[in-house]
């Protein structure tokens, strides 16, 4: 069994979806958990309360990760809390858009990136002086990062810029497990495929939900859980030896 005993750990995005039920499974699995959040206080709090009321270590925690200074005020906060050793990183928030290639904004295209690419970078970058041997990063990839999702094609939705940040975080990946490899610190991404969340809602429709399992070689939607059990074996000892690696976790999608 996992387990993460005396370990402390941060999700970032850990009010709803994904980052939600890694909170659940780090904490189950022993570790002291800083659930972050954007906007939705009242889930991060009550998310908090849920834990604690099973016996585990949790505190809530904010910061605007589409902001500029989001990742370095956030990581001061990380650090006044835990002080000088954060055993778990997990870069989970994200958002996504899918649109027609002729109505994505620059606007949103800097958004997308602002979240989901500069806000890891430097939260990495704030949080290296309480990473240490042992520590292991954990980010949220997508299937996307690797296949072309969706049916091609100029009057359809895309998410192409959405996918492109995940093709971005992989990079960062592989380049942060190099680099941080000899001082004893893993770093790995996780790749979800269509996973049961406010950011899939097209799943919630007969439509959405067909095209899902139309890719998949198991057939169900995914859920958040699924995902969050990956993330907490990497945290684990258990995964000493891995690495640098994206772990697709997505029903055996587009096979
Ligand atoms: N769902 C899928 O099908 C799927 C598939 C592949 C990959 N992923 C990836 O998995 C991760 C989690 O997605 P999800 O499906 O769980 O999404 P979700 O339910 O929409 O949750 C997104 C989380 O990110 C946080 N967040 C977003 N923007 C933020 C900001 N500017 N500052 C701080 N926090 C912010 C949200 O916090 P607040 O609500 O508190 O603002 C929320 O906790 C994302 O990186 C996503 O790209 C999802």
């Amino acid at each position: 069994m996992t387990t993460l005993q005396n370990k402390t750990a941060l999700v970032t995005g850990a009010s709803r979806g994904i980052g939600r039920a890694t909170a659940v499974a780090l904490a189950e699995a022993g570790a002291h958990v800083l659930v972050h959040y954007g906007r939705s206080k009242q889930e991060a709090e009550s998310l908090v309360v849920e834990i604690q009321k099973k016996g585990g270590r949790a505190d809530a925690i904010s910061a605007d990760l589409g902001t500029p200074d989001g990742a370095s005020l956030l990581a001061k906060q990380v650090r006044s809390t835990f002080g000088d050793r954060l055993d778990v990183l997990v870069l989970n928030a994200g958002i996504s858009k899918a649109a027609r290639i002729a109505d994505h904004t620059v606007a949103e295209f800097d958004s997308l990136f602002a979240t989901n690419v500069r806000s890891p970078f430097f939260l990495v970058q704030q949080l290296l002086p309480v990473l240490g041997e042992g520590s292991s990063i954990v980010a949220i990839s997508s299937l996307g990062a690797r296949e072309v999702v969706g049916k091609p094609g100029l009057e359809n939705a895309s998410i192409l810029a959405y996918a492109s940040t995940k093709g971005a975080l992989e990079t960062l990946v592989k380049n942060w497990a190099a680099i941080l490899g000899p001082s004893g610190i893993r770093v790995n991404a996780v790749a979800p495929g269509i996973i049961d969340t406010d950011m899939s809602n097209f799943t919630k429709t007969e439509v959405g939900r067909e095209v899902a399992l139309g890719m998949q070689a198991l057939k169900r939607i995914g859920k958040p859980e699924d995902v969050a059990d990956v993330v907490a074996f990497l945290a684990s000892d258990g995964a000493r030896w891995i690495t640098g690696a994206s772990i697709p976790v997505d029903g055996g999608s587009k096979l």
